[in-house]
């Protein structure tokens, strides 16, 4: 695994917005299979994708994204739905075809069918190139709490407190009015992609953060998962390396410093 730390949220954006653009531009016109997360900490990366489209230095032509969870009940016009998210801060301002954009429907009748269908449906794509994620404070990685199996598939999710209390800033500070389900790719889903690229900034993840990189594979920190993923890394700020011990920083920095010379 390997953590790029940058000074602060703004590069850290730009750095796995430049890193995501090269990965698609070098698929040339093959298709390119794209894992989406939703949440605050990925909004500067599509700003800067969006910029980048702007500027004609990216297409999304060949790209096909699934998204990693939706909240149960919610409608897709709901303005807390992951699908207004998406379309608000990325698809809208973007050139990608509207049958190449996966998303769960959190409104399905059958919802375990609806999860099912959602994995072939990756299968179908040929899996996932890249999956960019965050990480909640308490070490998620999609939806997929503390106790969550490594093994695990796309699935109904129970939220822990934790996450409500946290999401509950964008439904009026009220955490009873958080959806109490979600669905959400599982760990196992993630750990399929052939690369994983998750963003983490601010204080209030460090503790995860540190939790996820300097103690073991743990599934009550279930992106600690990404300890046994051959191609994984870890964007931050210097803000969410709070909680790392100052050999862990200087050892990941020095691993950057150095492949400038190689
Ligand atoms: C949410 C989402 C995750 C996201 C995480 C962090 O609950 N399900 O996909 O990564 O919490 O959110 P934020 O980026 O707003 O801190």
């Amino acid at each position: 695994m390997q953590l790029i730390i940058q000074e602060n949220y703004e590069k850290a954006s730009l750095w796995a917005a430049e890193y995501i653009a090269g990965k698609i531009n070098s698929a040339k016109n093959k298709p390119f299979v794209l894992g989406l997360p939703t949440g605050s900490s990925p909004i500067g990366i599509y700003q800067k994708l969006i910029n980048m489209r702007q500027k004609e230095k990216l297409s999304f032509k060949n790209v096909r994204t699934f998204n990693m969870d939706e909240y149960v009940g919610l409608p897709a016009s709901h303005p807390q739905s992951y699908h207004y998210f998406m379309m608000d801060n990325l698809f809208n301002h973007v050139d990608i075809d509207p049958k190449h954009i996966h998303i769960l429907n959190g409104m399905a009748e059958n919802l375990e069918k609806e999860c099912e269908q959602y994995e072939e449906a990756i299968t179908k794509e040929g899996g996932i190139d890249l999956f960019l994620g965050g990480m909640g404070r308490n070490g998620h990685v999609a939806f997929n709490e503390p106790g969550s199996s490594f093994s695990s598939r796309t699935r109904v999710k129970t939220l822990a407190e934790e996450t409500k209390v946290a999401n509950s800033r964008f439904f009026d500070g009220d955490s009873s009015k958080v959806p109490t389900l979600a669905l959400t790719v599982g760990v196992g889903t993630v750990m399929n992609a052939r690369e994983v690229l998750i963003i983490v900034n601010g204080r209030h993840k460090a503790r995860a953060l540190r939790a996820v990189i300097e103690d073991g594979v743990n599934h009550m920190w279930t992106l600690s998962c990404l300890q046994m993923h051959p191609n994984a890394i870890i964007v931050c700020d210097e803000d969410a390396t709070e909680e790392l011990k100052v050999e862990t920083v200087r050892y990941f920095k020095d691993i950057e410093k150095n492949k400038a010379k190689f």
